[in-house]
Parts: structure tokens; C-alpha cells; sequence
């Protein structure tokens, strides 16, 4: 038995539709377990900024801070489209990056065989694809500083990021890649731009070093721009792909969505101690509200939360994911997974409730104890 507190931050457009239904899986692994999970919601993003002025207040993060693990919906939304960065939602997200200490994303990418004709890829090429994206979450153009606009005595304007990497920050992201690599198929491809960028060259050189200490694990190198390439052509290829924030930030969205739809997508943000679960889409503000949106992504997110919290419920976890796969196998979809085919079209929070079914299946079946 184990009691987990988990703070749950819905957020913004579709983030509590897909938030719901992500807690109701939870609940539902606590009863099947016999554990303990104690839920405390609270704001972030837009909706922070209109009940408190602030995409993080102080009580949201204490309650993060205070908890063993954090689930995001989503934030953002259109109105606050002309604020500056460090008022906007996504503002709200970075600094709970930060303070929470999260360092690397774990973003996997699989193809669910019975979805591969919903890629925009043909099915043979996508099939197979298997690959984690470890993302650098707190360094480079997100946290960089200085930052900012400018004005010149004659009046000219600008504006500036600054891309910074120790190589601390470099080493510490390096070693979860080739630790998760371990687990899988051995390989890490690092993605940089060491042509152009300086940072990418510290990269490379320290990503180097550090695969001496792992010499089971393949590693190649890959520039960025080929890397996006390979990934539409031979997405197979790949096992762990190993970025910096902003590479990652845009590679997670090609992957994504080339296995399938960006709603299936969950990340684990992973560091000092507690982690965030989150899916990898957004907010969706376009059809947020009409049970259109696909809460696998958020469910899938809940599974990596009981994986990787502390507690390392891995059983639960992958319980989960066999629901998901269940419930494809058997032709459900939102209307993200709708290509051509004729299917069962499903809403969100019907969505949930079949993966609920097909994980007391799973969980009855496996183990006759919990009838
Ligand atoms: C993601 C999102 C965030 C990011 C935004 C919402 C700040 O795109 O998690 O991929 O850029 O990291
Ligand atoms: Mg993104």
C-alpha cells in the first residue's frame, strides 16, 4: 500500500476535461492497489491569472511543493496572447519547472499498432516507431539570461534571448538518457547543432565524454535540421533522442504526431526529488469544453506519474498502458484518431470510462485476488 499526494492543476481550454478523466484512472488504481492517493487542486495558468493575478500563486506551488507528484492539464489560452512572457500562462508553467527542479522530460513516442493509419505518415513507415525524447526542461532560450526588448537612441527596436548551457546542466540531462537507453534498445541520438551554435558544441563535446560511462549504449550525433528530416523518413531509427529545450520542445511535436495524433502524447518531468506529469499537447482553447478532446495523453501521463514518483508503482503503470491499447485495439477514438476509416467514435469523458473498464479487465484478469 502506498499514499501518494498528488496535486492536480487542470488549467487551461481542454486541461480539465482530460484532467478528470486522468483522475478518474487514478482513483479507480487505488482501489484496485489497495493505495492511498489524496488529490489537492489548484490553479495555474489562465485561469490563475483571473482568480489570483499570478499564473503560479504562492498556494499552488506550496501545495506542488508539499506534494509527492504534480498532474498538469494544460495551460494557455488566446486573451493573453499579447501579454509578455513572464505574465502569461505559460509563465505560470516554467516557473513550476523551475522551482520544482525537473530537469528532464521524458517524452515517449510509440505507435500503437491499430492507429497507425490516423498518422499523416504512410502506415509503413510509422510502424514500430518505439523512441523516448529526453528533453532538456531548464536550461537554454527558455530560462537564458539576459533576455528582453531594446530601443537604440535612433529609435530602432529589438528584441534578444540568450542560449546558455553549463556543462553541469549538460552532464546531469546526458546521464538520464543513457540510463533510460540501458532499458531499451542501447542507443542515444543527440541532437544539437554544432555547425552554427557554441552551445552545441559544449553539447556534443560533454555528451561525448559522459557516453564512456555507459559503453553498452550506442551513441551517434545528429544536427538538428536532419534530425527533423530522419524523423518523418526512418522515425524507426530512433531509441532515446537526447535534446536541449528548444530542439526538444519542437522534435516532441513532430514525434508525436506522426505516431498517431498529439493527444496520445504523455510526458514525466523528472529532477530533484517530485516530479510534473503532463500531457505534450496544449490547451486546445478551440475545442475545449465539447468533449472533444482525447484524454489518452493525460491517462497515459498518469501512468508515467505512478512509474516514476518516487514510489515507482510500475506495475500500476504499465497496467494502464495496456488499457489504452485495450481500448484502441477495439476501434475507440476521439476525433483526433478518426482518419478515413470507419470507427467508434467516442466523447472525452467516455474515453476515460473505457480505459477505466478495460483496466478493471486487465487488473481482474491478471490477478484473481482483486475480484
Ligand atoms: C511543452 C509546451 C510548453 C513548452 C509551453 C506551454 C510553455 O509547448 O510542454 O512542450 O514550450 O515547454
Ligand atoms: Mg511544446
Amino acid at each position: 500500500m502506498k499514499k501518494l499526494k498528488i496535486t492536480v492543476l487542470a488549467g487551461d481550454g481542454i486541461g480539465p476535461e482530460v484532467t478528470a478523466e486522468a483522475v478518474r484512472v487514478l482513483r479507480l488504481v487505488a482501489d484496485i492497489y489497495g493505495h492511498e492517493f489524496e488529490f489537492d487542486e489548484r490553479a495555474v495558468g489562465g485561469v490563475a491569472i483571473k482568480e489570483a493575478g499570478n499564473p503560479l500563486p504562492p498556494a499552488t506551488l506550496e501545495s506542488c511543493l508539499a506534494s509527492d507528484a504534480v498532474l498538469l492539464g494544460a495551460v494557455g489560452a488566446p486573451e493573453y496572447d499579447g501579454l509578455a512572457p513572464d505574465k502569461r500562462p505559460e509563465a505560470g508553467l516554467l516557473a513550476l519547472r523551475s522551482a520544482l527542479g525537473v530537469y528532464a522530460n521524458l517524452r515517449p513516442a510509440f505507435s500503437y499498432a491499430s492507429i497507425a493509419d490516423c498518422s499523416p505518415l504512410r502506415p509503413e513507415i510509422v510502424r514500430d516507431t518505439d523512441m523516448l525524447i529526453v528533453r532538456e526542461l531548464l536550461g537554454g532560450l527558455y530560462f537564458g539570461q539576459p533576455r528582453g526588448f531594446f530601443k537604440n537612441a535612433d529609435s530602432s527596436s529589438g528584441a534578444f534571448n540568450t542560449m546558455c548551457y553549463t556543462v553541469a546542466e549538460v552532464e546531469r540531462i546526458a546521464r538520464v538518457a543513457f540510463a533510460a537507453a540501458l532499458g531499451r534498445r542501447r542507443k542515444v541520438t543527440s541532437v544539437d547543432k554544432a555547425n552554427v551554435l557554441e552551445t552545441s558544441q559544449l553539447w556534443r563535446e560533454v555528451v561525448t565524454r559522459v557516453a564512456l560511462d555507459y559503453p553498452g549504449v550506442m551513441l551517434e550525433h545528429l544536427y538538428v535540421d536532419a534530425c527533423a528530416m530522419h524523423l518523418v523518413t526512418t522515425p524507426q531509427r530512433f531509441d532515446v533522442v537526447l535534446t536541449e529545450n528548444l530542439f526538444g520542445d519542437i522534435l516532441s511535436d513532430e514525434a508525436a504526431v506522426i505516431t498517431g495524433s498529439l493527444g496520445l502524447l504523455a510526458s514525466a518531468s523528472i529532477g530533484e526529488g517530485r516530479g510534473l506529469f503532463e500531457p505534450v499537447h496544449g490547451s486546445a482553447p478551440d475545442i475545449a469544453g465539447r468533449g472533444l478532446a482525447n484524454p489518452l495523453g493525460a491517462i497515459a501521463s498518469a501512468a508515467l506519474l505512478l512509474r516514476y514518483c518516487g514510489s515507482q508503482l510500475e506495475q500500476e503503470a504499465s497496467d494502464i498502458e495496456t488499457a489504452i491499447g485495450a481500448v484502441l485495439d477495439a476501434g475507440y477514438r476521439t476525433p483526433d484518431l478518426v482518419r478515413g476509416q470507419s470507427k467508434t467514435i467516442v466523447k472525452t469523458q467516455d474515453m476515460g470510462s473505457l480505459v477505466a473498464e478495460a483496466l478493471l479487465k486487465t487488473t481482474v484478469n491478471a490477478r484473481p485476488a482483486y475480484v
